[in-house]
């Protein structure tokens, strides 16, 4: 651990002469955090924090988020620098490695992600034991976990040869198994990856391109794609990546790990919010509607929320929301679609909501998921493969948090503990004795 010890918090126990001084570490920069580890022992008692919105699961210095500024760093990086600087594969380095790569080792790991991108010719009958129509991120979770059956020779998470190889052939492969999802749903023969496009290009040349002709993928989809990969790469210790860490924990295999994480990323509160937002903008249907749509997210009882809005940690602007806004525009300009419906109707759901005291009482600003759908539909993209783009972008950060971990020699198994609530001790009753 390198949090230092910097100050302490007395807890003492009403209605007994016990008490406990709890050490508070600190970290680079951020709250301190109170080392309860020993509670449980000196007390007897445990802490209780429903969905840890205040407790720190572990020490990382990859990613940084300041909620209420509306901060995001990774590596110390601002994300808008890196959004608008960078590109996919150097971030991909800089989370893995903790440096932005210099040119010869920029290309020499470009060239080892984009030299694994093909998949075990034998995976092409594994997506065949799918229906036509499952959804795509049930088919990632089922051949992402399947690759763990391909890769014997390299899954030794102690060595650490293992787990860079496995690293690249998550990251190099996601969006190849991404895009042949997405062919087998529509029925499209699967295309082979190029290793002579760049990442994002080459997915929506997967993605797009047919055997029978030649396709070429716009620049300036393939920088918007990009870009997109960049916002969804990384963010803290989210349920996703919370998920691959308490998997990893258990010493289980980085391909079962990650699929783990696709999982969970699925949610609707989670990943699967960006389906959810275009979902949302399709029920309201025109911009009259916005109105009656705001009352009943305000109705308690109507179980309706703004999809796309609010978040666990920022309590400001999400800042990845304003470079996809942007983004959206660029994409929207480039292939010249003008006044196009969803994007009028979000922004005029954003400006209502963020005049509305019910959302600014709450803090409720839109997040990262408010505008992504928009540009993925723009671009072509079907809603059912929207978390999946989020799966191959955080794929990235699932596995430097992993690899982090599983380097962290204080790292333990995750085993949290509860309140028990249900009955106490009983005998039991025979059914001829039941009532
Ligand atoms: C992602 O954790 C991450 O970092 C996730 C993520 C990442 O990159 O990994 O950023 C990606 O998951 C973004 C979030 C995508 N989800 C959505 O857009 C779904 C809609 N948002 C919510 O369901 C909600 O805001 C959460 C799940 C995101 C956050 O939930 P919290 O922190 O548990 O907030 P809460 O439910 O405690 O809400 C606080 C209050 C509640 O009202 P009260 O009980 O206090 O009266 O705000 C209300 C909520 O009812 N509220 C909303 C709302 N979100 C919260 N009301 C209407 N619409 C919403 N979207």
């Amino acid at each position: 651990m390198s949090g230092t010890a910097n100050g302490s918090l007395t807890l003492t126990l009403d209605g007994s002469n016990k008490s406990l001084s709890v050490p508070l570490r600190s970290g680079t920069i951020g709250p301190q955090a109170a080392d309860i580890s020993k509670l449980y022992g000196s007390l007897g008692i445990f802490t209780y924090d429903i969905g840890y919105g205040a407790t720190a699961a572990c020490e990382s210095k990859i990613t940084y988020i300041d909620g209420d500024e509306g901060v995001l760093l990774h590596r110390g990086y601002p994300i808008d620098q890196l959004a608008e600087q960078s590109n996919f594969l150097e971030v991909a380095y800089l989370m893995l490695n903790g440096e932005l790569p210099n040119k010869a080792e920029a290309d020499e790991f470009h060239k080892g992600v984009m030299h694994h991108t093909m998949l075990h010719e034998q995976l092409r009958s594994f997506f065949s034991g799918f229906r036509r129509d499952a959804h795509p991120m049930a088919v990632m979770c089922g051949v992402v976990g399947a690759l763990s059956a391909f890769y014997h020779d390299s899954l030794d998470i102690t060595n650490e040869q293992h787990r860079e190889i496995s690293a690249f052939r998550l990251i190099a492969k996601l969006p190849t198994i991404a895009a042949w999802a997405y062919k087998y749903n529509i029925g499209q023969p699967f295309m082979y990856p190029r290793n002579d496009l760049g990442y994002a290009e080459n997915f929506l040349y997967m993605m797009n391109a047919v055997p029978a002709e030649e396709y070429k993928v716009n620049p300036i989809l393939a920088r918007a794609m990009d870009r997109i990969f960049i916002l969804h790469a990384d963010h803290e210790q989210n349920a996703s990546t919370s998920t691959v860490r308490l998997a990893g924990s258990t010493g289980a295999n980085p391909f079962a790990c990650i699929a783990a994480g696709i999982a969970s990323l699925w949610g609707p509160a989670h990943g699967g919010a960006n389906e959810a937002v275009l979902k949302m903008l399709e029920e309201i249907g025109s911009p009259e509607n916005i109105p009656a749509f705001i009352e009943k997210v305000k109705d308690k009882n109507s179980g309706v929320r703004l999809m796309g809005f609010g978040h666990r940690v920022y309590k400001n602007y999400d800042p990845r929301a304003k470079i996809m806004q942007q983004t959206c525009h660029e994409v929207l300009k480039e292939l010249g679609i003008k006044g196009d419906k969803m994007l009028d109707m979000a922004a005029e759901l954003e400006r209502i909501a963020l005049h509305d005291e019910y959302f600014i009482s709450k803090k409720l600003y839109p997040n990262v998921d408010f505008y992504s759908g928009i540009i993925l539909k723009a671009m072509g993209i079907p809603t059912s493969m929207f978390t999946v783009l989020f799966a191959v972008a955080r794929t990235v950060g699932w596995i430097s948090q992993w690899k982090e971990m599983i380097e962290d020699k204080t790292q333990r198994i995750g085993r949290p503990r509860q309140i028990y609530t249900g009955s106490p001790l009983r005998d039991f009753v025979p059914a001829s004795k039941r009532g």
